[in-house]
């Protein structure tokens, strides 16, 4: 009895869009945008020196090794508890930022941010999307005129995900909350530097089946994950577009790892004991 609509709960074969990973030049910048500016928390487990930093945002992460810079062909969006609060740590860290790439404006809906070395982040506040108050809701990718059409079929029959297919743009669905967008666009995209996403997949063996038989996967790393970067379209062989993917069963051990975050409004004057912890109430 009563009147829902249980397609909505459903969930294709990817359970959750992880991590991106996106290589920084300068930890100490990166450390003063991820976590003091867009208020995100550093994992404190994992890679905490100063040739990588894991940067926690809710159930994902950004994945942040020392290199050259990586920039991703689109924009990522983020969640944050409250975008006054964000417009604030971004003032404070104006000044340190001024010799690099690092901006914001404000549009209608989100705060439309530059990295300082230039990747386009959407920053929304609490409650724009449904279950999902801090972390990354979705990327999007600019891919070239025409392709969107073969990455549907790609992610619906070889990855085995839920996809809306729009005008020039296909959305496809991560988990329970996230979404892989794929956007035409007429205008010139840069080379594919090598930044990666990681997902976690229940069926494992069946995409990895079609890669294999095609040489389409780069990283056979361990008995719980593999790599691909090519997105083929299936009906014709042809590479659409590059993305590394890393993919990884639901027995990998990083899987529902905790992941620990705070709560990005606490400063030194706005601590109260009890309140250092993000909460969705
Ligand atoms: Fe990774």
């Amino acid at each position: 009895m009563g009147d829902y609509d249980r397609r909505t709960e459903d969930v294709g074969n990817v359970q959750l869009l992880e991590h991106v990973n996106l290589t920084v030049p300068d930890q100490g910048l990166a450390a003063l945008f991820y976590v003091t500016g867009l208020g995100f928390t550093r994992d404190p487990y994992i890679d905490f020196g100063t040739f990588n930093m894991w940067v926690n945002a809710g159930e994902q992460q950004f994945h942040l090794p020392k290199a050259k810079a990586q920039i991703f062909r689109g924009h990522i969006a983020i969640v944050l508890p409250d975008l006054d609060d964000l417009k604030k740590r971004f003032k404070f860290i104006a000044k340190p930022m001024a010799d690099t790439l690092f901006a914001w404006e404000e549009r209608d809906d989100y705060i439309a941010v530059t990295c300082p070395w230039g990747n386009q982040i959407r920053a929304y506040g609490a409650g724009k999307f449904s279950n999902m108050d801090l972390g990354i809701p979705y990327i999007d990718m600019q891919v070239p005129p025409d392709t969107t059409p073969g990455i549907a079929r790609f992610y619906e029959q070889v990855m085995g995900c839920s996809v809306v297919y729009e005008e020039a743009k296909v959305r496809v669905q991560m988990g329970y909350n996230q979404e892989l967008i794929f956007s035409e666009t007429d205008e010139a995209i840069a080379d594919y530097d090598g930044h990666h996403i990681a997902v976690y997949v229940s069926n494992f063996s069946g995409p990895h089946k079609y890669l294999a038989e095609r040489q389409l996967i780069s990283e056979e790393s361990d008995q719980h994950q593999y790599r691909f970067q090519y997105i083929v379209d299936p009906q014709t062989g042809t590479i659409l577009t590059e993305l590394e993917h890393e993919v990884r069963s639901m027995s990998h051990a990083m899987r529902g790892r905790p992941l620990v975050n705070r709560n990005p409004a606490v400063n030194f004057f706005t601590y109260k004991k009890g309140n250092e912890r993000f909460s969705t109430a």
